[in-house]
This record gives structure tokens, sequence and C-alpha cells, in this order.
């Protein structure tokens, strides 16, 4: 029997975006919420097994009491696998994002295929919502796939670092993009980013890595997508910069509208400049050009 190791935390509703920002920086693969009746809010957010557990604890209680995030009581607990993530596989139905895609939710294992929706025109990507990031359903998510269906030409390459589910890297694909590299330095992700390919036909069209940015050795991408954390996006920042070509395009997403202002201070300091500012709710994504 599977068992799901999750960290349990009530904090004020209004904290959410800045507490969902932590746990997502520290790997978790799934968020619930519930609302308590004495108005605060109670999330479970699920890790792999594999992960450090204790570490993540002490990490999410210091980033909270650094962001100011007032904690009402904060464990670890494990739970027995219910049906919960099997039955919210099959509740996922195709969603449409931007002008051009069309996400198809599947299930592998069950061969349950989402309906389409009958928008012939689309471009739809198969993806099977997994433990890696990147159904989808996230803002972030789609700001990156809104940037790569109003920028990436047809016959260009593309990056995509923290690939996840793949999804981006296969919408690069799809958008006809020639050659596309996903990397992610979790080895359950680079494996079901890599099925999620299959799945969508890419072919040799897309090479799946695992690790960082640096494993992705002499590929200078014409577009690099990255939609990690502030933290990650500042420490990455000048490796993103010296892997592009003059006239690529840097996509950064993962950025809550405060913090796009630590990307900015970076930018004005490198030889990229800003061509577009996406936002979506309280998210924020940044869309650089080397000069
Ligand atoms: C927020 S998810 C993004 C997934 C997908 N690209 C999307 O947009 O939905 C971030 C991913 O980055 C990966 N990641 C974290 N740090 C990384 C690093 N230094 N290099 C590569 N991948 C990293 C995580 O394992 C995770 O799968």
């Amino acid at each position: 029997m599977k068992q799901w190791n999750y960290l349990q935390a009530s904090f004020p509703p209004d904290d959410l975006d800045e507490a969902s920002g932590i746990l997502w920086s520290l790997g978790t693969n799934g968020i619930e919420e519930d609302p308590l009746r004495s108005g605060k809010l109670r999330i479970k957010a699920y890790f792999d097994p594999l992960q450090d557990l204790q570490s993540l604890h002490r990490e999410f209680k210091t980033q909270c009491r650094q962001a100011g995030i007032p904690l009402f009581g904060c464990t670890l607990r494990v739970q027995v696998e219910r049906d919960w993530f099997k039955k919210w596989r099959q509740q996922l139905q195709p969603f449409t994002i931007g002008r051009r895609f069309q996400i198809v939710p599947f299930d592998r294992e069950n061969k349950i295929q989402g309906r389409l929706l009958g928008e012939g025109d689309r471009i739809q990507i198969c993806i099977e919502p997994s433990m890696a990031f990147g159904a989808g359903t996230h803002e972030t998510t789609q700001l990156c796939l809104e940037a790569l269906e109003r920028y990436l030409t047809p016959g260009s390459t593309c990056l995509d670092v923290g690939t996840g589910s793949g999804i981006l890297a296969i919408a690069a694909a799809k958008l006809g993009a020639r050659k596309v590299v996903g990397c992610d330095i979790d080895p359950i992700a680079v494996e079901i980013a890599a099925l999620n390919g299959v799945q969508n036909g890419c072919g040799a069209t897309v090479r799946w890595v695992l690790g960082e940015l640096e494993k992705v050795r002499r590929f200078k991408p014409g577009y690099l997508v990255a939609n990690l954390t502030v933290e990650l996006i500042e420490q990455e920042f000048w490796k993103f910069e010296q892997r592009l070509k003059p006239g690529a395009l840097l996509i950064v997403s993962g950025l809550l509208n405060h913090q796009a202002r630590r990307v900015e201070r970076l930018r004005r300091r490198s030889s990229l400049s800003l061509k577009r500012r996406l936002k979506k709710g309280e998210w924020t994504c940044l869309i650089y050009v080397r000069s």
C-alpha cells in the first residue's frame, strides 16, 4: 500500500500565495486547501517520501517566519493512500489556455483520455496529471504557455529549465520548434516528462535531461523558459543570460507580482531588455530579449 507524506499547517487565508510559493520551492507535489470555521486556512502539502521531510519542515517554518506568516500549527503527517489522487485525476477535464492550447488530461493506467473540446484549430497537449508539476492548471505554467504561443517561431530552438511534466517543452515542439531540451533535477519528473513526450508524439524533437542547466551542454537556444521560484531564478540568472544567443528570449515565471522587481534589479545589470510583462492574478511572467 502506498503512503503519502504531507505537511499540515494553518495560517490566515491572505498568506496562501506566499506560503504556497514557499512550499512549491521546497518541492511539494500538490497542495490541498481546507478553509476552517475559525477563518484560518488549513493546507496539506504533499511531498515525495524520498525527500528529507524533517529538513523541509524546518525550512518551511523558517521561511514563514522570515516572510511574517503566522503559523497556527505545522506538523508532518503520513497518510496511507486513499483514492484521492485517482479521483483527482479522473475529475480533470480538458481546458484551454491562451488562444492556441487545449490541455487534455489522460490517465495511462486506466486508459482514460479527456474528452476533446472540439476546438479544431487548437494545439492539443496530452498531460497525465501526476506527481510532477505542470498539469497546466497553475497560472505560472499558463503564463509561460501564453508567452510561447505569442513569441515562439517555427524552426527555432528552446530550452525548458525545470520541465516538470514536460508541458512547456512539449508546447514548444508543437508550436514548431525544431529542437527542444527539457531538464529537471527530479528524476521522477524527467521520467514523467519523457512519457508525456511520447504520448504527444514529440519523437526526437525533444530531449529530456536529468539535472540542472549545466547538464545541458553546447546548446544555445533561441528561447529559454524557466518556471521556477524567485530564489532559483536569481541564482540561475547569469547562467541563463550566458546561454542565450543575441536576439534570444528568456521567459521567467513563478514570480509573485511583488517578486518581479527582484529579477528586474538583476536584469538592469545584464545584456537583456524587458520585452513584455504578463500577469495572471498574483503571478508575473517576465519576457526578456538578449541584445
Ligand atoms: C514549478 S515546476 C515547473 C514545471 C513546468 N515547467 C511548468 O511550467 O508547469 C519547477 C520544476 O523545476 C524543477 N527544478 C527545481 N530546481 C531546479 C534546477 N536548479 N534545475 C532544474 N530543474 C529544477 C523542479 O523539480 C520542478 O519540477
